[in-house]
């Protein structure tokens, strides 16, 4: 793993961000624990989501770049649904990653995650590979190609590589002279072989496994689909609207890794935007800008992020046009993005799946899939879910805009992106490395430190009376009273807090405080009586 990602994991571990779960067992491989400051952590993305999608949202006033004025609203769906949802959402039949096992060291991998090069010594040709696409994953392949050859490594220029790139193993045909990661010899890997990601579990004491088989959802998108209806009944909605939903999905990933970017247990922030047909381009471009800013007004430099619209091969099965926003993770190789997030233009696939039964797309049209003998494959649920415009008097199946985001995957990218290393005077004006997390301060898991200078002449009761009022108004604050003020202020950038309130000797004569900003280090004396709206108006930026 690259350098500054192991400093943030092992920050994350030291200071309660996150743990791996089951951690005193040894762990559970993609699965993870907020700890107590991850948990604030990530409550704010969400909050911030949920906010800028719902709490915040405006439906009298047309935002910039939007078409027209437009509802939202939000909902929580169940994590089991009906088994039929996933068939005719195509998850059944296409949710599945390709894998290959190593006979030799019993481990999966996933296909499209192998990667390797043609090295030749003494007439003998082999594909040496590993799992990594970053720098180190050269560095792995050349002491397998010494290990296999018998080779010490002074004499690696012996080798001679068939190229200079690591090349991706499914353009090779025959795994006859392929070296697999964890082993040094070749022709140990099976044929790929189809893996469906959805855990399955059983409904009811009772039931088989045949009867009760359901599945934890993939996603949160079809619980929005399945109510879209049940949605414009009961809600004074109209289109163009949207309904998004926060909440855990669950994808049984043959290879989690990179910390939590790729778990097996996630949560997602998903919104379905109904609207018409002939609007649908244009609302698809509104979305995808829309979702690129928010990070960036999240604290994302523009240097780290890229909005990458999807290649026509790219595209999902019912998709008509998708991009991504993306993030330089420091795990991944100079020039490569992790996606956080994918705006997908999903036409009209689901609404009209859950109406017909599974579709397929047949000469660019989508048509009910048939089995053998001329049945849908997968019936649909026969409900109407069009929708009837009564000003225009027209019945069409909306198309729908997705911005389908993980709230995991953004909360490791505001970390990454936070974190920094720079040199600051200790209390003796000795320069000293200071760790800090430049998080927003909207996002910040505390926003403001008291701190008495001194723990004597009255000065804790000061600081708590500060502290007690910065929490009634709503404020994350906390007290600290213990070690050297300088220890205290890099304690807090460590963690992110964005202000530190010193109740020093003036306090009591002038009843005014300290207020040090964790960025720019200004210290400022601000009134006791002042201090709260003055915190409140510096979290509003
Ligand atoms: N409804 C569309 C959908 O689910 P997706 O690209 O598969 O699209 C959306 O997932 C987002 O969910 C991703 O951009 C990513 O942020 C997050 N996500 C997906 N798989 C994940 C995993 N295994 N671990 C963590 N986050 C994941």
């Amino acid at each position: 793993m690259d350098k500054k990602m192991e400093t943030i994991v092992s920050l994350c571990k030291r200071r309660g961000f996150l743990f791996q779960s089951s951690d005193i067992y040894g762990g559970l491989q993609g699965f993870w624990d907020y700890g107590p400051l991850g948990v604030e952590l990530k409550r704010n993305v969400r909050e911030a989501w949920w906010s800028d999608m719902i709490t915040n949202h405006d439906e009298l006033t047309v935002r910039e770049g939007a078409p027209t004025t437009f509802q939202m609203t939000g909902i929580e769906t169940s994590l089991i649904m009906h088994p039929q949802v996933w068939k005719c959402s195509g998850h059944y039949d296409l949710f599945h990653d390709m894998m290959v096992d190593c006979r030799e060291s019993k481990k999966r991998y996933r296909f499209d995650h192998l990667r390797g090069r043609w090295g030749e010594h003494e007439g003998r040709r082999l594909f040496f590979t590993t799992i990594e696409s970053d720098d180190a994953g050269f560095d792995q392949v050349n002491a397998k190609a010494l290990k296999v050859f018998g080779m010490k490594k002074k004499y690696l220029d012996k080798i001679s590589w068939e190229t200079e790139d690591m090349l991706p193993i499914t353009e090779i045909g025959s795994f006859d002279e392929v070296v697999a990661p964890d082993v040094d010899e070749p022709g140990t890997l099976t044929e790929p072989r189809e893996f469906n990601l959805m855990f399955k579990t059983v409904i009811g004491a009772l039931s088989t496994e045949e009867e009760g088989t359901a599945f934890l959802r993939p996603e949160t998108a079809q619980g929005m689909f399945v109510n879209f209806k049940n949605v414009v009944d009961s809600s004074r909605v109209k289109i163009p609207f949207g309904i998004a939903q926060i909440g855990k999905s669950f994808r049984n990933e043959i290879t989690p890794r990179n910390f939590t970017f790729r778990s097996r247990e996630f949560e997602q922030m998903e919104m379905e935007f109904f609207c018409h047909p002939d609007a649908s381009r244009d609302w698809y471009t509104y979305w995808r800008d829309r979702r690129y800013a928010w990070y960036v007004n999240l604290g994302i430099g523009s240097d780290n992020l890229i909005l990458r619209d999807h290649t026509q091969e790219e595209l999902a099965h019912y998709s008509v046009g998708t991009a991504d926003v993306e993030y330089a993770f420091p795990f991944l190789a100079q020039g490569e993005y992790g996606e956080l997030e994918g705006i997908a233009h999903r036409g009209d696939f689901d609404l009209r799946s859950h109406m017909e039964g599974k579709l397929v797309r047949e000469d660019d049209c989508l048509v009910v899939q048939n089995d053998e003998d001329g049945k849908p494959k997968y019936k649909g649920s026969g409900k109407d879910l069009s929708y009837f415009n009564d000003q225009t008097r027209e019945r069409f199946v909306p198309h729908v805009i997705e911005p389908a985001a993980g709230a995991d995957r953004a909360t490791l990218a505001f970390m990454c992106e936070a974190y920094f290393e720079d040199e600051q005077p200790d209390d003796k004006g000795k320069m000293q490395k200071r760790t800090v997390m430049r998080f927003h301060p909207k996002l910040a898991p505390v926003k403001a430190a008291v701190f008495p200078l001194i723990k004597k002449e009255g000065m804790p009761e000061r600081a708590a009376d500060i502290y007690r009022e910065l929490k009634s108004a709503g404020i994350a604050a906390i007290y600290s009273q213990q070690g050297a003020i300088g220890k205290r202020y890099r304690q807090q950038d460590e963690i992110g807090t964005p202000f530190c309130i010193t109740i020093d000797g003036d306090t009591a004569a002038d009843d005014t405080v300290t207020l040090r900003d964790r960025d720019t280090l200004d210290q400022v004396r601000v009134k006791t009586s002042e201090l709260v709206d003055e915190i409140s108006r510096r979290l509003r930026v």
